[in-house]
């Protein structure tokens, strides 16, 4: 069976850190100019269906750094503009013998749909409100290299928890590894189902966000505001928003983070932003490595036994410094990479 790389939930801790375990041993090695494995007769495929600058740039660098092939596809320019479906797409991708695909979709559950039909690997790079794998590895590696732990951490995830992948993600990730997840916003902007997410929720910024040791801030999305889930945006920021003021509630040392992209004056301000305690720069940037693991991940397993007819299954160059897969854990390799 391919490795497929869909969601947090159902990952098991050992994945998580083995895949944070490359991410940091990635980072060091491009850090230091150092090899990294060589994948170039890989070619994958980048299938976004929805907007991105993040994700689309840090999978592109990470296969440039790996030295995959990338195919570019965009809904816009495709095919499926004539009306042709999902489903047909995704075959062609694979009779184009194209190894693997990352995809980015607004419908929950998309990334399984084609991992089912494509038969390779399929890394989600966001679908719809359910899970944003790489973004919670990358946010993961963040907190790792600045606070050395998860477990015991008070985790605030402040905003649009409901139309939120990147809180799911994070949730499960963090909750896993012993964080305790808080839920801070409006009941609008609350799932229905709050139940099936691990944490606590909490309707006052401050009640949610004292004692903190990590705030992540959402994207408010504001083309959902004109559902009236939200009286008005001035007056969500005056009640929710992470700026100088009301990040005197939290910790002290507690970490400002954003998946982003930012509505800079809506959900945090320039100071709680742009300050010594923001790690949003921190977390675009692991965002290279993270996916640079992921793609590692997926591609170095045995490949399934194909079928006719077979999209191409070539084995990837193993580098005589490959990651080492088992036992390291990831605190262990952030640390290392610290020492260094
Ligand atoms: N965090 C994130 O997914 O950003 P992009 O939408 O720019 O990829």
């Amino acid at each position: 069976m391919p490795r497929n790389l869909l969601g947090i939930r159902h990952l098991a801790n050992d994945d998580i850190e083995e895949l944070l375990s490359i991410s940091a041993d990635f980072k060091l090695r491009i850090n230091e100019g150092r090899e990294v494995p060589n994948l170039s007769n890989q070619v994958v495929g980048m299938l976004f269906f929805e907007n991105s600058t993040r994700t689309r740039v840090s999978f592109e660098q990470a296969a440039y750094y790996l030295k995959m092939k990338t195919a570019n596809f965009s809904a816009g320019g495709s095919s499926m503009a004539k009306g042709e479906t999902f489903r047909d797409t995704v075959l062609t991708l694979r009779y184009e013998r194209l190894n693997g695909l990352v995809m980015r979709h607004r419908a929950s559950g998309s990334a399984a749909l084609a991992a089912k039909y494509f038969g390779g690997p399929v890394l989600n790079a966001g679908d719809g409100q359910h899970e944003h794998p790489t973004q919670a590895l990358a946010d993961a590696l963040t907190i790792l290299e600045r606070k050395g732990d998860i477990k015991g951490l008070q985790v605030a995830i402040v905003g649009d928890v409901e139309h939120s992948r990147v809180a799911r993600s994070n949730a499960w990730l963090l909750s896993k590894f012993g964080a305790d997840i808080r839920y801070v916003g409006p009941r609008t902007l609350m799932p229905p189902h709050m139940q099936m997410l691990p944490g606590e929720v909490f309707y006052d910024l401050r009640a949610g966000i004292e004692g903190a040791d990590v705030i992540i801030c959402l994207r408010l999305q504001k083309e959902r505001m004109a559902d009236g889930m939200l009286s008005s945006i001035s007056e969500y920021a005056s009640m929710y928003q992470i700026n100088r003021e009301t990040l005197r509630w939290a910790n002290r040392d507690c970490l400002v983070m954003h998946p982003g992209p930012i509505n800079r004056g809506v959900e945090v301000d320039d100071v709680a932003a742009d300050g010594e305690r923001s790690v949003i720069t921190n977390q675009i940037e692991n965002g290279i490595f993270v996916r640079m693991a992921a793609l590692y991940w997926v591609f170095t397993t045995e490949p399934k036994p194909v079928e006719s007819p077979p999209p191409a299954k070539t084995r990837p160059t193993r580098s005589a410094k490959a990651p080492a897969r088992t036992a390291s854990k990831a605190k262990k390799a952030v640390a290392g990479g610290k020492k260094k």
